[in-house]
């Protein structure tokens, strides 16, 4: 049976999906997206992917394709027609498909596209860089500099990807006047002692629902919590790093530039957040 997707309004096999050449998503990553994960076939942080969404729209005065409980109801068919017990839902919102390219938007005769679909991942708890700590090298970030709009331009993210992966590590920690703004797809940590330092929020990084969601956890649990710049230096002299988002949850980091980290093994700070994460996140999804 092949995937159901859904776009704009329609839910069709992935086979007869289609968008127009005409997309500003296609033409202009002209668009903006979230990634909701999906755990015992619910919904995670729901309410939190839909308000960053509403943030993104809003920042990039895109129209809303469609109201909160619409797009809630359409992540839980995908997720049911699909069947999907652990896993991810992808939404993209573009601003459309006007019927020329032009740098200018579209006036509102062009209605954004909004597409979505599913991921299925057995393993998305029990994945093996959970035990093992994840290798990460540093990269200087060359992303535009508004880094809190979740917007389809992913092309550095990827090439940041390809450069940890020729160095036979698994991500990259990018790095802009000396200190880490975040990783390529997720929120950089490093503990020291029994502080947990991550960046503050600001244009220079993505406002992680994880994030918001772990250092509740972390405070909630009587952890120390500093949001402030680190530098590449003290994170290769922490005693543990880690990083966190919606498909990764808690992952501990254990190497940085091919020098291990602290003991070079999940430390126990990331590895109990990780649990107290996941247990909350099961407990509280839809
Ligand atoms: N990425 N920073 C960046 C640059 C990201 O792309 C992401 C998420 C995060 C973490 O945000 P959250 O906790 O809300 O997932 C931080 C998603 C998972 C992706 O692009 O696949």
């Amino acid at each position: 049976m092949s995937r159901i997707v859904y776009v704009n309004g329609q839910y069709v096999p992935e086979e007869e999906a289609r968008v127009s050449v005409f997309d500003r998503g296609f033409l202009m990553a002209d668009g903006v997206y979230e990634v909701t994960s999906v755990l015992d076939g619910k919904l995670v942080d729901f309410p939190g992917h839909i308000t960053r969404l509403r943030r993104s729209l809003s920042e990039l005065d895109m129209p809303s394709p469609a109201t909160d409980d619409d797009l809630l109801a359409i992540h839980r068919e995908l997720v049911a027609r699909n069947g999907i017990e652990h896993g991810m839902v992808y939404l993209q919102v573009t601003r459309g498909a006007p019927p020329d390219r032009d740098f200018a938007y579209p006036d509102a005769a062009t209605p954004p596209t909004l597409v979505l679909f599913t991921q299925s991942k057995p393993g998305l708890i029990d994945n093996p860089l959970a035990r093992s700590g994840m290798a990460v090298v540093s990269i200087p970030d060359q992303r535009w500099a508004r880094r809190d709009i979740k917007t389809v331009q992913l092309l550095y993210p990827s090439m940041g990807k390809m450069i940890a992966k020729a160095q036979g590590a698994d991500d990259a920690w990018m790095v802009e006047d000396g200190v880490v703004t975040e990783g390529t797809s997720n929120n950089a940590y490093i503990v020291k002692g029994n502080t947990i330092v991550t960046r503050q929020l600001g244009p220079e990084i993505l406002s992680g629902i994880t994030r918001a969601a772990v250092l509740a956890c972390a405070r909630e649990a009587q952890m120390r919590v500093e949001e402030r710049p680190f530098t590449i230096e003290e994170a290769r002299e922490a005693d543990e790093a880690f990083i966190t988002s919606a498909s990764t949850f808690v992952m501990p980091v254990v190497r940085l530039d091919g020098q291990e980290i602290g003991e070079g093994r999940p430390g126990p700070v990331a590895v109990r957040l990780r649990e107290i994460y996941l247990s909350e996140a099961r407990r509280a999804a839809i």
